[in-house]
């Protein structure tokens, strides 16, 4: 027997402030949270979802330096941006507040505190990175050099991007400063640390024996953590933007944001309801974290140590983490701008809200990595929600507007068939229940559909476009089948689609029901009136899906171009004063040019340099247009040894700059000079 539960603590992982919100953090955590929590209410449960932006952390402060204006700058704007977003989305948090509010300073300070009073940290001085110049601590992620592993000399002192490998900044070769560039040195400090090796016990038997019904991938990452062996982990760090660890002579010292973060969930319960105790400190509750799989170590491991260390509190039922997202087939990148933003979807995709918490959740990470392609939604939208949900809707509503006025008919004697289809809709309400209680969302959006594709196939099988002519009030029957498969949908795509949940509502001109009347067929009485019909999603066309492919192809050529402007290439090996003096260079002018006959890049050139009229070839038909080039003023390197070329005997070489993008031009004199004139 599962246990019955009182009520419900909904946690989302609070996402940091210091960028917009993407789709992958959609699928990931807040549209499957989302959709369990309007369930629970819909069931008239005691739920309460808590989430807020996490606004401390270094990542918070490197964006603040390199935008040159303050954290706190940066963290006001994308709190409004991801709070604004997510309620335009309707994910429907009964709370969203932020790690900068007074409640939560209090709360993790005094949380610290008692730790600290009760001596549940050790304290340890430990040498770490300081840069001199800025006279500061450098952060993990502060500190670049080259990966030991890739050579890549832009590796951080945490990770390195390229390969990505796990660092400590110890590995890195040739350290420096991303605050100052300068080098920085060893300096010793000091450090309270969570000794998470003492709760290996406790972690062991509430975990691996008492919850083995979690998510493969969740017990999988918690077995394997605890196997390795746990160390203590530092919980202060050396920062000014954070919450003050509140011990004296702890000045320069904040509380690391991993510690902070995970105690909001209880300060925005807190700045909830003044009943916040029920929801934490009594074993009646039901809390379930929902959160992306670079997470379940601090879910799962950190903070439930922390709960436990402190005492009184409750500890997570569940952590249902999710795997990854990707875009087009390439990893979600806030940096490198590889993601679709939701505040930019709700802006270029107005009123199609639902349409992306239908693809989010239809394609949701659930138990492997997931790939967003622009040719997907398209295919959901336009196959799914348009020719299955739209239309059987709009079929049932359109027909009783023609045949009856809009009035709702009686329902008659049923056939057998009817029976059937009537059983079949009965049977729906347990595999969605049971699919979403057990966080398989996936299938349960399935089941919620399938109401709309089982109306479709009695619609097309029943045809009372046809019956209407000789049999009259066997479509009376039909419709009013129909029609309560209609108003079982609103119940059953509510959760998933709010929005078309309630136009549908809107239609039949009724209000929400509750869950308890789903699979019912008593949903809408006879003689009821519904509204106006109207289309419910519309296909998206093809020009739409590529423009937004042109986005992205436009987002990946110029991060190729960054990278590549990024890297120039090292200095050539020392010449002598003597060698460079062979070489003799002269400003010539371009004549004629043509590409030279099946080649892509040859173009043979007749170029005038002032000694003599002669003919070049050159491979930059790629880059230049033979028109373009006739009439310039060229550098050209005479005395080279001539080369056969297709045929064509070329008699030197035009100079130009090429850089690591690929991208050529052509060197010439800024002024006019007479062709023959020497450079060097
Ligand atoms: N900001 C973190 C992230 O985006 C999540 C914090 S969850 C909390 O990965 F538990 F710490 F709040
Ligand atoms: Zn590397």
């Amino acid at each position: 027997m599962a246990k019955e539960f009182k009520r419900y603590l909904i946690t989302s992982a609070l996402p940091y402030a210091n960028g917009p919100v993407h789709i992958g953090h959609l699928a990931g955590v807040y549209v499957p949270s989302d959709i369990y929590t309007r369930y629970l209410r819909m069931r008239g449960r005691d739920v309460v979802s808590v989430c807020g932006s996490d606004e401390h952390g270094v990542p918070i402060t490197i964006k603040a330096r390199k935008e040159g204006v303050s954290p706190q700058a940066v963290v006001d704007r994308y709190h409004e941006i991801i709070k604004d977003s997510f309620s335009r989305l309707g994910i429907s948090f009964d709370i969203y507040s932020r790690t900068s509010s007074p409640t939560h300073r209090v709360t993790a300070s005094d949380f610290f505190r008692k730790l600290y009073d009760e001596g549940k940290f050790i304290e340890r001085t430990s040498m770490q990175y300081y840069d001199e110049e800025a006279g500061t601590f450098l952060a993990d992620r502060y500190i670049v050099g080259t990966c030991p592993r890739c050579g890549n000399d832009r590796a951080y002192g945490d990770q390195c991007e390229k390969c990505g490998s796990t660092l400590s900044p110890d590995e890195l070769i040739e350290p420096r400063s991303a605050v100052s560039g300068a080098v920085p040195v060893k300096r010793e400090t000091k450090h309270w640390y969570l000794p998470l090796d003492k709760y290996e016990g406790f972690l062991r038997r509430w975990i691996l024996e008492g919850h083995k019904e979690w998510k493969s991938n969740v017990y999988g990452q918690c077995k394997s953590w605890l196997d390795l062996g746990l160390q203590p982990r530092a919980v202060s760090r050396d920062l000014d933007w954070g919450i003050p660890v509140p011990v004296e002579g702890a000045e320069g010292k904040v509380l690391y944001v991993w510690f902070d973060a995970p105690i909001g969930y209880i300060s925005a319960t807190k700045d909830l309801t003044p009943d916040w105790e029920k929801y934490w400190k009594d074993g009646g509750t039901k809390m379930v974290h929902f959160i992306g799989k670079d997470n379940i170590v601090f879910h799962c491991i950190v903070f439930p140590s922390m709960l436990e260390a402190h005492g009184g509190y409750i500890l997570p039922e569940n952590v249902p983490a999710n795997e990854f997202l990707n875009l087009e087939g390439d990893k979600i990148s806030t940096s490198r701008n590889w993601a679709v933003w939701l505040h930019e979807y709700l802006d270029e995709f107005p009123g199609k809200e639902d349409v992306l918490r239908y693809v989010l959740c239809a394609n949701a990470p659930e138990t492997k990595d997931n790939d967003f392609t622009w040719r997907d939604f398209q295919a959901r939208n336009n196959n799914e929600l348009v020719a299955i949900l739209g239309n059987f809707v709009n079929r049932a509503l359109v027909l009783t507007k023609k045949y009856y006025d809009g009035v709702v008919p009686a329902c008659g004697e049923l056939t057998d068939y009817d029976r059937a289809t009537i059983a079949e809709i009965g049977g729906i309400k347990a595999s969605l229940e049971a699919d979403i209680e057990n966080y398989r969302f996936r299938e349960a959006l399935k089941d919620a559909m399938n109401f709309a594709r089982i109306g479709n196939k009695y619609l097309a099988d029943t045809e009372p476009w046809k019956v209407v002519k000789n049999d009259p009030e066997r479509v009376k029957t039909i419709l009013n089948i129909a029609l309560q498969i209609t108003a079982n949908i609103t119940v059953a795509i509510e959760p998933f689609m709010p929005f078309s949940a309630d136009k549908i509502l809107k239609m039949l001109n009724l209000e929400r029901m509750s869950w308890d009347g789903l699979g019912s067929m008593s949903l809408v009485a006879s003689g009821h009136v519904i509204d106006e019909p109207a289309l419910l999603f519309e296909k998206i066309e093809d020009d739409v899906i590529e423009a937004q492919l042109k986005k992205l192809a436009d987002i990946k050529a110029a991060n190729a171009a960054a990278e590549a402007a990024a890297h120039v290439m090292a200095q050539k090996e020392e010449i002598a004063f003597d060698d460079f003096g062979k070489m003799d260079i002269r400003v010539s002018t371009i004549l004629a040019a043509e590409k030279v006959a099946k080649t892509k890049k040859l173009l043979k050139l007749t170029v005038d340099t002032g000694i003599d009229k002669r003919t070049i070839v050159s491979g930059i038909a790629e880059h230049f247009a033979p028109e373009e080039l006739v009439g310039r003023q060229v550098l050209v390197l005479v005395n080279l040894a001539p080369r056969e070329l297709k045929g064509i005997t070329s008699n030197g070489m035009i100079l130009m700059a090429e850089d690591a993008t690929g991208k050529l031009v052509l060197l010439g004199p800024e002024n006019k000079v007479n062709d023959g004139a020497i450079v060097g």
